[in-house]
């Protein structure tokens, strides 16, 4: 199921944990998009809905926090699309909180934009940090 991942309090977050997020990101993703597909219940897509968006949520805050660590590297640009990513969940969140199935169908078409162009300009923007050392995601 799709549970955030739980790390010690002052732990830093790095690639590895991104890296798993994303890979709940995308099942989630997967698990909204067969749910829509089957046609279940709209009160268990919503819930489907609520929990990852609250996934992308809490990745956003994780990417801000190891962005600003990677200041060097990373563009403001970035950080300009991450918070822009939160306000836009935000918003879909508290259209869930009141049940709008639509919001769940705009979060599977935002989830999907998000996975192809957000994992693609992390490649670009990290690739300093991942070719020392770092590994990328298997997704
Ligand atoms: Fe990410």
């Amino acid at each position: 199921m799709l549970n955030p991942i739980v790390r010690s309090q002052g732990m830093p977050i790095g690639l590895h944990e991104l890296n798993e997020e994303h890979k709940l990101i995308r099942r989630g993703y997967a698990e909204l998009d067969e749910a829509i597909f089957h046609g279940v219940s709209s009160s268990i897509i919503i819930d489907i809905s609520s929990k990852l968006t609250e996934l992308m949520l809490q990745h956003c805050l994780h990417e801000e926090e190891f962005l600003a660590e990677m200041a060097a590297v990373c563009g403001e640009e970035s950080r300009i699309e991450l918070r822009r990513n939160r306000v836009r969940l935000l918003a879909l969140k508290e259209e869930l909180r009141r049940g709008d199935i639509y919001a769940a169908l705009h979060l599977r078409a935002v989830c999907r934009q998000w996975l192809n162009e957000h994992l693609l300009v992390e490649d670009i923007e990290l690739s300093p940090a991942l070719s020392q050392g770092g590994t990328r995601r298997a997704i």
